[in-house]
């Protein structure tokens, strides 16, 4: 027991430590005088101080009741402490989304693509129809196979531009890296995303994006951003419009349990040039991909807490790629490659370790992922990149 009392005097040590650098980290930042003279006077200041220790030294008093792994439980609550300091806002915020909406700034290029099929026709109306929305801030892009589906989506106010390059096989599925590729060649923005054209969002994606492209991790570092689905029937479906409460829809569908992702954003400093060849349109590309970000370090980003995805499902139903022509195409590549990540859990969205969501006081913020609530399939994670890195 003495090991363990020594232990907790170390801990509350590196505890008032870094409380008190916050503290004082806290103090500077303040620019504005009214703060710092609110800050500054002696009693407010040590009180201050005390308050925190106390309720630090109550905190790991309850930890000593906790049996086993404490150690770890307590540097994982620890961590998640500084980073909600650190990222939660303490006061109203000056309002960055204003200047931002008011210029013409691309903060995302959203790019699908489709060949037209009678039976999908009013979910590709509705997508038309309801991307738009969101301009300037988000812009919508087809890549068209066919193009007179390109011209069509032209007119209704969409950049188009035509498949850089298909695969799987006699397939000719668009590869989902050239098309990135592509519109980062094409048009300057900050993020360029790629969902199915039978999705479509409610206005949280304008938030969340706004929000995300402004943030130091986006500007700086390789992201992915993941949104998951949920199912709304569409076979006896209503047309959408830009007036239509799609937050309503999606509190009446069905949330997948699938663990996959359905929208798939990066900035420019994605790793896309060593993604093989993988098609969208047909298995295995959305968890590949989630996988290959882990293994090369890509921040993963879950932004389903503010952003609703609605999936407009249709009589061939939620699994249709699976009753497709070469549908296991991209399993081929990854076993020839040999880059099949050691689980396919590896690649589910619950694994992000960031994610957005809205704070108490009504903002959209990015915060870390309690290490806690990650499920044990996301750790353990390899994938061998020796054939696709130079
Ligand atoms: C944004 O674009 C519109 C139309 O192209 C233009 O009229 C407006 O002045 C632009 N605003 C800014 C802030 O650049
Ligand atoms: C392209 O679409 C048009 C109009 O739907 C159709 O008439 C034409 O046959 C299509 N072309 C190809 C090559 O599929
Ligand atoms: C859309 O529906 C949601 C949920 O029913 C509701 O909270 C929200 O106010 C609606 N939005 C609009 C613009 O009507
Ligand atoms: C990712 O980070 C780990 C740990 O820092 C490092 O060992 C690994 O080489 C990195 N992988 C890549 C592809 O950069």
């Amino acid at each position: 027991m003495t090991s363990y009392k020594i232990t907790f005097k170390c801990y509350l040590v590196i505890v008032t430590v870094v409380a008190f650098s916050f503290y004082c980290g806290f103090i500077l930042s303040k620019d504005n005088r009214f703060q710092i003279a609110k800050y500054l006077p002696k009693f407010t200041q040590i009180r201050g101080i005390l308050q925190k220790l106390d309720s630090l030294e109550n905190y790991i008093k309850k930890q000593r009741f906790q049996v086993s792994g404490q150690f770890k439980d307590f540097s994982a609550k620890l961590s998640q402490f500084v980073l909600d300091r650190n990222t939660k806002p303490k006061e109203p915020m000056k309002t960055q989304e204003e200047p931002w909406r008011k210029s013409n700034k691309t903060g995302m290029i959203l790019f699908t693509t489709w060949i037209d099929v009678a039976e999908k026709d009013i979910v590709h109306r509705n997508v038309f129809r309801t991307w738009r929305k969101w301009l300037p801030l988000i812009k919508p892009l087809f890549f068209y196979i066919n193009a007179s589906t390109g011209n069509r989506l032209k007119k209704e106010g969409w950049l188009v531009r035509p498949v850089p390059k298909t695969g799987c096989g006699d397939s000719n599925m668009p590869i989902m890296r050239d098309m990135f590729l592509d519109a980062v060649t094409n048009y300057k923005s900050v993020l360029y995303g790629y969902a199915n054209g039978d999705i479509t969002f409610d206005n949280g994606i304008q938030k969340a994006i706004d929000h995300l492209v402004e943030s130091t991790v986006v500007q700086e570092k390789p992201v992915l951003i993941l949104v998951r689905r949920t199912n709304v029937d569409f076979s006896n479906s209503p047309e959408l419009d830009e007036n239509s409460n799609i937050t309503e829809m999606y509190n009446k569908g069905k949330a997948v349990m699938d663990g996959s992702s359905d929208g798939f954003f990066t900035n420019k400093l994605f790793p896309w040039e060593y993604v093989p060849n993988a098609v969208v349109g047909r298995i295995g590309i959305g968890m590949w991909l989630v996988s290959y970000a882990r293994a090369m370090n890509v921040t993963v980003i879950d932004i389903t807490k503010t952003v609703r995805a609605i999936h407009m499902t249709t009589k061939s139903g939620n699994l249709e790629s699976n009753f497709k022509k070469n549908v296991r195409c991209n399993h081929v590549i990854y076993g020839q490659l040999n880059i099949v990540p050691s689980s396919w859990g590896c690649g589910h969205i619950l694994c992000a370790v960031m994610e957005v969501i809205v704070d108490e006081h009504g903002k959209t913020v990015m915060i870390r992922k309690s290490p806690k609530n990650m499920e044990k399939k996301c750790s353990n994670c390899y994938m061998d990149l020796k054939k696709i890195l130079p």
